[in-house]
């Protein structure tokens, strides 16, 4: 039993180190369709998965190396965009955007975390 939780942890760490856990959803709070990856950072996604294209309302970057997660206008990661503070526990940062807060709503058509 201890050898199972140890190893789950170490592997919850190891992957937290090399990577970002992003989480979307096309509805303010966390509702509507929801997406999470885990992703490396400096590696730019297209929102190809279905219903997410310019149909985004939430953005969550949950853990990870990462500073926070970027969503962009354009495809190719281009275009205007939001960036999306990590969450770092109470004393600092939102954490969870709705993006009508930050005039992003619907806008989204691709992504990078940093
Ligand atoms: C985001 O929207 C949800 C649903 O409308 C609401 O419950 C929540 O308080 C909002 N969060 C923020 C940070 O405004
Ligand atoms: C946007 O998301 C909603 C669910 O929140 C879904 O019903 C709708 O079909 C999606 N629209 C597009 C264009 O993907
Ligand atoms: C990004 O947008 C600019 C301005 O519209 C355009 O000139 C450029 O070719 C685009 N780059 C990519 C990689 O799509």
């Amino acid at each position: 039993m201890k050898t199972t939780l140890a190893s789950a942890v170490a592997f919850l760490v190891a992957t937290a180190h090399s990577s970002v856990v992003f989480m979307v959803a096309t509805e303010p709070g966390n509702n509507g369709i929801t997406y999470s990856w885990v992703t490396d950072r400096w590696v730019c996604h297209e929102l190809t998965e279905p219903g997410l294209y310019k149909n985004l309302s939430y953005a969550y970057v949950s853990s990870g190396l990462a500073n926070g997660c970027a969503l962009y206008e354009d495809a190719r990661c281009n275009g205007t965009s939001a960036y999306i503070e990590k969450y770092k526990g109470d004393l600092c940062c939102p954490g969870a955007v709705n993006l009508t807060d930050v005039k992003f709503d619907k806008k989204a058509a691709s992504w990078a975390c940093y």
